[in-house]
Formats: C-alpha cells, structure tokens, sequence
C-alpha cells in the first residue's frame, strides 16, 4: 500500500490504490479544508515536497500552470503515484489550521426552539459566503444597532453545503444578549455573525480511546467535535460523552447521539443526572463518579466544555486519575 507523508509532523497516512490523497486523508482523520471536491476550487491545494502524485482532472483556474511548476497540487483529484508521497500540510504536530476569520456575515434564522427549560436552539442560514470553520471552533453574535452585546457561542455542527449554523444558547439571568436571544429573536430574523474563533479542535486522529466530559451547553462543541471526527473516520478507537444534566428534561440533542451510537459501534453517549434518579443511569456529579468508572485515564484523549467551574473541576479530577497534560483539550465558558 502507497502511502503520504505530512510535514512537518512525518505523519503517515496510508492510500489505497485509486484512493484520492484527501479522501485518505480524512479516513485518517486530518481534515484538509475543500469545497467542491472537484479540482475546481482550489480550496484542497498543498504543495508535494516528495514523490509523485496523478494529478487528475482540474481546471486551470483551481491551480494554474505556475503553480503546478512550484510542486502544488490539488488532494480532492491527486492520486498517488511514487509508493510515498510527501506533502506540506498541517502545524509541526499536524493538527488543522484555523482558518482567518470574518466579522459581521449575514445570516438568517431559519428555526428556533427552546431545547431544555434554559437552552435555545438557534438554526442559522448564511445569506453570503458560508464561514468557514472547524468543529469544535465558536462565533460571536449580538446586535449593535441595538445594543445587545457580542457574545460567544460554540457551533454545535460540523461544516456543511448549506452554509448552517447550529447555536445553543443558554440563558444568562440578566444577560442582555442570551435574552435577546431568547425573547426577542424569531425565525426570518437577521442576524450577523463573526468567525469562527477558538483553538478547542483537538485532535481527530489520536491513537488512544476519547472522553468527553460536558454540562449545559458545553454539549455544543463536544457533539461537534465528536460528529465531525466520526464522520471522518477520526476517533476509531471507544469514545465516548458524559454528559452531566440536572435531570431529563435538560438532555438535548438525543437524535445526533442515537444516530452516532448507530452509525459508530465504538462511540457512546452516557448522561449523568445531579438532580433526578433515572433507572439504570448514572447519578452524581462527573468529578464524582470518573474514579469508578475511569480509574486510568493514562492514555485518553480527554475533552472537556462546560462553565469555567465545571472544567476545572473535572480538569483536575482527570489529572489525578493519570491523563497527560498534552491530551486534555478545554473550553471553558466564562460569563460576561
Ligand atoms: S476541493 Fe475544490 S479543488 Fe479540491
């Protein structure tokens, strides 16, 4: 089997014969930005710096003439020809990078609905150039014209043709743009967004089993997260969600999950309750109950989102159970 090298990480990733260099490099979990898959964007442009690759059908305009003479290629139509390919892509430990980001791009909202008594569910459509980002990543949204300032919300889903947005909102007692959110703001409503920030990406292709720890709406950029390394073939080995809720009735996003569980034998989505006994469901708070169920976390990749509070607390409880600093990933929401 052929296989491509990044660099500077040396990262291998195996091709299979007629097998594209993106479509393998998302199997193994790398998410090289691309758009139309097509050699006609020139979105998935890297340059190869050993080997040789088939470059395939593309057009001019996705990569012209002087750029294919400085070794540039396109991976969505790139085929590898040499048994190794080497390719610079990717920061010295290969993880994603970010992409610039934008400010006020214009959306529309396309559906809004209270989740759980305190989290709305906002559905954004772009009306312009879709923003482009990673999951795991957040935007900033607020209205200037009327005061109601820019806050922070994690996107809740993975990038997409549509160009949508999902947010969950929490409401803040006295938070003047989370009320706006959740009383004034309605479906057919514009709103402008900016984005996307934030480094809590982590990394889809780790070699070890996954947990992810959330509360509240720090379920928003774990189930991102999660759906989008699934989705490309990144977290092979058990991964799996705790999520810490109240009760049930603050459990939201159920269908994702059930359709993960499905789709992906090795992923699990569990819910702790704090507040109500549920039959056959864990109960206690997460720093509580990991000792016995995650007596070492020595080698885990742990993700954690949640209030500033719940991230310390269950940073600290990982810690002591053996996980390495270098595999805990955090995003911690601080109220404004
Ligand atoms: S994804 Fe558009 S050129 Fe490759």
């Amino acid at each position: 089997m052929k296989k491509v090298i990044l660099q500077p990480s040396g990262k291998e990733i195996e091709v299979e014969d007629g097998q594209t260099i993106l479509s393998a490099l998302e199997q193994g979990g790398y998410a090289l930005p691309n758009n139309c898959r097509a050699g006609a964007c020139g979105e998935c442009k890297v340059k190869v710096c050993g080997g040789e690759i088939e470059q395939g059908f593309i057009l001019d305009m996705a990569l012209p003439q002087s750029e294919r003479e400085q070794g540039f290629g396109l991976m969505c139509m790139a085929k590898a020809k040499t048994d190794v390919v080497e390719i610079e892509w990717g920061t010295a430990d290969a993880l994603p990078k970010l992409f610039p980001p934008k400010e006020n791009m214009p959306y529309i909202v396309m559906e809004k609905m209270e989740v759980t008594p305190t989290i709305a569910k906002l559905r954004l459509r772009s009306l312009g150039e879709p923003l482009r980002f990673w999951p795991g990543q957040y935007v900033t949204m607020g209205d200037k014209d009327r005061g109601v300032p820019e806050r922070c919300y994690s996107i809740a889903n993975i990038p997409n043709n549509e160009g949508e947005l999902v947010l969950y909102i929490t409401k803040v007692p006295d938070g003047q743009t989370s009320t706006w959110v959740h009383e004034s703001l309605n479906a057919g409503d514009r709103v402008k967004v900016n984005g996307a920030y934030g480094t809590f990406i982590g990394d889809p292709s780790a070699e070890t089993p996954v947990l992810c720890l959330a509360a509240g709406s720090g379920l928003a950029p774990i189930a991102s997260l999660a759906s989008g390394a699934l989705m490309r073939g990144g977290f092979r080995y058990p991964a799996t969600i705790l999520f810490s809720a109240k009760d049930e009735s603050h459990v939201f996003d159920r269908g994702l999950f059930s359709y993960l569980e499905t789709k992906f034998r090795n992923f699990r989505f569990n819910v702790t309750y704090t507040k109500q006994k549920v039959e056959g469901k864990s109960f206690g708070r997460i720093p509580e109950i990991l000792p016995e169920k995650y007596p070492d976390l020595s080698n885990t990749s742990i993700y954690i989102a949640g209030s500033t509070e719940f991230v310390d607390a269950c940073t600290a409880k990982v810690k002591e159970l053996g996980a390495k600093d270098e595999l805990i990933y955090t995003e911690g929401f601080i109220s404004q």
